[in-house]
C-alpha cells in the first residue's frame, strides 16, 4: 500500500520531486475559502488507515500554517493512520528563547501541530537543538551537509576554511566538514543580538585566503554581512556562502557582493530562494534528502 502525499499551495513546486518516490502517490484534496474568507478542506482520496504526508510550510504568510493544520486535522478525522508534516524550512523555530513577556513560537508550533493531528515532523537543519526539544513532537531534522558537500569537491574548495557565524552552528559545520572531507577545524564567531542589532565578536580559529561560510538561514543577511566584514578585515580574499534556507528578505544581503562573496549556494527549501536564482546564486535540490522510503 502506497503512502499519500498532500502538497499545499506553498510547496507545489516540490511535488514532482517527491512523487518520484515509488512509495508515494498524490492524495486528492481541495482547499478553498468560504465567501467569508474561512478556509475549508475536502479530501478526495480514501485515507482510512493510510500513512499521509503533508508537504507544506509554517513560514509566512500565516495562511500556509493554517492550511497545513486544517488539512492535517481533516486527514485524521477521515481516519488517516499517521500524519507526517514535511516542512522543509521550519518557520517559528527561531523563536526558541524563553524571554519574559515574549512568545515562544517553536513551543506553540509543536502544540498546534500536535493538536491538529500531526504525529511527526520532518524538516531540514532545524534552527537549534533547543528548538527541536521545545517542539515536543517527534521531529527528524535532516542535515543539508550532503547537498553542499559535492559542491565543495567539484569546485575545488576543500582547502578553504569552513566558518560558521556562531558557536551553536559548529556541530552543523562539523557535519559538512566530515561529509566534504574539508581540511582543518571549523572556525566560528561569537554572535550577539541586542536591540541595536547583530554584533559579531572575535573569531575562534584561524582563516586562510579562501573561506566557506555555512549557516542555516539567510533572512535579511545581517548576520552574514557582519561576518564577511570581519573576514575581509582579516585579509580573506574569496568567500563562498552555503546556507540551507534562503529567505532573502529586503536588500541588505546584497552588500555581500562587495565584501568578497563570489557565490551563494542555497536550497529549494523555500519558494523565495527560487526567485533569487542567478549566475551567482545557485539553488540546490532537497529532493535527495527527503526520500520517504518507508
Ligand atoms: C541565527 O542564529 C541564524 O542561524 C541565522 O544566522 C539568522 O537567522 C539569519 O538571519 P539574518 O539573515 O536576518 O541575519
Amino acid at each position: 500500500m502506497r503512502n499519500l502525499l498532500f502538497t499545499l499551495k506553498s510547496n507545489t513546486y516540490l511535488t514532482k520531486d517527491f512523487l518520484a518516490n515509488e512509495n508515494l502517490e498524490e492524495g486528492e484534496y481541495l482547499i478553498d475559502r468560504f465567501s467569508d474568507g474561512e478556509l475549508f478542506v475536502r479530501i478526495g482520496s480514501d485515507v482510512k488507515e493510510k500513512e499521509c504526508y503533508v508537504l507544506g510550510s509554517s513560514a509566512p504568510p500565516d495562511e500556509n500554517l493554517t492550511s497545513l493544520l486544517l488539512l492535517a486535522h481533516t486527514l485524521k478525522k477521515e481516519g488517516a493512520k499517521k500524519v507526517t508534516a514535511l516542512i522543509p524550512y521550519l518557520g517559528y523555530a527561531r523563536q526558541d528563547k524563553n524571554k519574559v513577556g515574549e512568545s515562544l513560537g517553536v513551543d506553540w508550533l509543536g502544540k498546534v501541530l500536535k493538536a491538529s493531528g500531526v504525529d511527526s515532523v520532518i524538516t531540514i537543519d532545524i534552527h537549534s537543538n533547543k528548538g527541536k526539544k521545545l517542539l515536543s513532537i517527534p521531529t527528524t531534522s535532516l542535515s543539508s551537509a550532503s547537498i553542499f558537500a559535492p559542491i565543495i569537491r567539484d569546485k575545488g574548495l576543500s582547502t578553504a576554511t569552513l566558518v560558521v557565524p556562531d558557536e551553536g552552528a559548529v556541530t552543523n559545520g562539523r557535519n559538512l566538514q566530515k561529509e566534504s572531507k574539508i581540511s582543518g577545524d571549523v572556525a566560528y564567531y561569537e554572535k550577539h543580538r541586542d536591540d541595536e542589532g547583530i554584533s559579531i565578536a572575535d573569531l575562534h580559529g584561524t582563516v586562510g585566503e579562501n573561506v566557506i561560510i555555512y549557516d542555516d538561514i539567510i533572512s535579511t543577511g545581517s548576520t552574514l554581512v557582519a561576518c564577511c566584514k570581519k573576514l575581509k578585515n582579516a585579509g580573506v580574499k574569496d568567500i563562498t556562502i552555503m546556507v540551507t534556507h534562503g529567505l532573502f528578505v529586503g536588500s541588505k544581503w546584497e552588500e555581500l557582493w562587495s565584501l568578497g562573496v563570489s557565490n551563494i549556494y542555497t536550497t529549494n527549501s523555500t519558494p523565495q530562494a527560487l526567485e533569487h536564482a542567478s549566475e551567482k546564486i545557485t539553488i540546490l535540490s532537497i529532493s535527495t534528502l527527503l526520500d520517504i522510503s518507508s
